[in-house]
């Protein structure tokens, strides 16, 4: 029978657990300050932290990080703001938080509880909350990655639904709320021109670039216990890799896309050792909070094959790292040469390129080839582009709409648990195999080592 679709109620409070952390100043206190600006915000916020600050310390730093991360403050947004937030504090461990928290909530109905904490702390904070009644009717919304590989995975989930069902728990993959990514589907579904061309017949590789020129920022501690492959890998990049590779959806509900997102995932093999290269920056090691002779990668290039009809034989590449030669996320569909190279030899070296910029200046290049200029009829390669931001003005932030997207219920910008386990299943040999990291200078493209994986030509963007 099918299941009617209930519209969710929307939450009328929202828990910051980790309200005093960095991804709370960095990204959430920004996304709510838009929420308010734009009149979205009308729950009250609940920040729970260990760190023992009063309502003015919790509030003005709240507001610092606000003025630090946006542009133009407005200080009457400020305060409607500050009439919303209210702060508990209290040890984790401690069962007074969570009776606390339960007097702070008393009366709200629907909450959505974010945990912007280590997910070791995961189970005892549900645990806590289920304590005092408060998973009842709340969302949970935890952050990525979920789990370490697969097993744990699995067992962090057995545990949080023995406090709330699946339809309750929202994962976060903040790439799923950035409107550039949002936008590959758009680009394949909304437009004809792409589909008879988007499979092995033309296309020749699809290469995906998360690159960062700048190191792991004072997170060593947690950083050195994730690496490259758990922190992106696992998470970022193969949700990127799942939209450029997905069916169709028969709708936009959010179970239409997971199903062909984990077709796609149950296609792909799990990676083989010598299909990944590992590589550490030289200066890793002397990284506060790294653990002497670490083996933890900062960066990660792997080959994968998604093993259905319309990808069988074609290279997937990814690629993520610290302190490389840029910043860039990026997408490069390289398609195949025409059955017959009428022209110069030069058109062998430049096939046809359909880019998508995903990162800061979104956009879309495609690179064609045109008639060089004079007698000959040679070819030279041209640039179509589109810049987003130019074209369509601002993009909202991905926490933003994340958030938003959580008080609503809206399941479709968060990951679902069998996805989530196959893409640990994808990269679970690799995680637990040959630790072998390769170094590399800060400011290159990683180890030389990736130039055995590689396409020629795609190791320098
Ligand atoms: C996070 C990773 O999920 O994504 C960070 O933990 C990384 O290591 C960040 O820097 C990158 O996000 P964005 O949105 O700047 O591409």
């Amino acid at each position: 029978m099918i299941k009617k679709v209930e519209t969710p109620e929307e939450a009328d409070v929202l828990v910051l657990f980790g309200a005093t952390g960095d991804l709370a100043k960095k990204k959430l206190f920004p996304a709510l300050y838009s929420m308010e600006r734009k009149g979205k915000l009308e729950a009250a916020v609940v920040g729970v932290a260990s760190t023992k600050w009063d309502h003015e310390q919790f509030v003005s730093n709240a507001f610092n990080a606000i003025r630090t991360n946006v542009e133009n403050v407005d200080e009457e947004i400020l305060a409607k703001l500050d009439a919303k937030l209210s702060l508990v504090v209290g040890n984790y461990q401690d069962p007074k938080v969570y009776q606390d928290l339960a007097g702070a909530l008393e009366g709200k109905k629907t909450p959505v509880i974010y945990l912007a904490i280590p997910p070791s702390l995961f189970e005892q904070v549900t645990q806590g909350l289920a304590s005092v009644g408060l998973t009842q009717n709340a969302r949970l919304v935890v952050e990525k990655p979920f789990g370490r590989d697969l097993e744990s995975a699995e067992m962090l989930q057995a545990a949080l639904e023995r406090t709330l069902p699946e339809d309750r728990i929202f994962r976060i993959d903040h790439y799923l709320g950035k409107e550039s990514v949002e936008d590959i589907l758009i680009f394949r579904f909304a437009n004809s021109i792409w589909e008879p061309l988007w499979n092995r017949r033309y296309i020749n590789s699809i290469q995906i670039t998360m690159a960062e020129n700048f190191g792991i920022e004072g997170r060593g501690a947690f950083y050195d216990g994730v690496g490259a492959i758990r922190d992106v890998m696992q998470n970022h990049l193969l949700q990127v890799l799942a939209l450029i590779a997905m069916e169709p959806p028969s709708d936009l509900r959010s179970q239409f896309m997971e199903d062909e997102k984990l077709k796609v995932f149950r296609a792909i093999s799990p990676v083989k050792t010598e299909d990944m290269v590992r590589g550490q920056y030289v200066g890793y090691l002397d990284e506060k909070g790294v653990a002497a002779g670490s083996h933890t990668e900062t960066f990660a290039a792997a080959l994968m094959y998604v093993d259905n009809w319309r990808w069988a034989g074609v290279p997937f590449y990814l690629r993520t790292g610290k302190y490389l030669a840029e910043t860039t996320l990026e997408v490069v569909v390289e398609f195949k040469h025409p059955p017959r190279l009428l022209f110069t030899e030069a058109q062998e070296n430049s096939p046809n390129i359909l880019r998508f910029r995903l990162g800061k200046n979104d956009g879309v290049d495609i690179e064609l080839l045109a008639k060089a200029p004079g007698d000959n009829l040679s070819t030279i390669p041209v640039q179509l582009n589109v810049e987003f931001s130019a074209a369509l003005g601002d993009r909202q932030e991905a926490y933003e709409r994340l958030l938003r997207a959580a008080m609503l219920g809206d399941h479709l910008r968060f990951t679902r648990i069998d996805s989530v386990l196959e893409s640990w299943r994808i990269l679970e040999g690799v995680i637990h195999g040959d630790p072998q990291v390769y170094p590399y200078f800060k400011g290159t493209w990683g180890p030389e080592k990736v130039t055995d994986l590689m396409p020629q030509g795609w190791i320098d963007l």
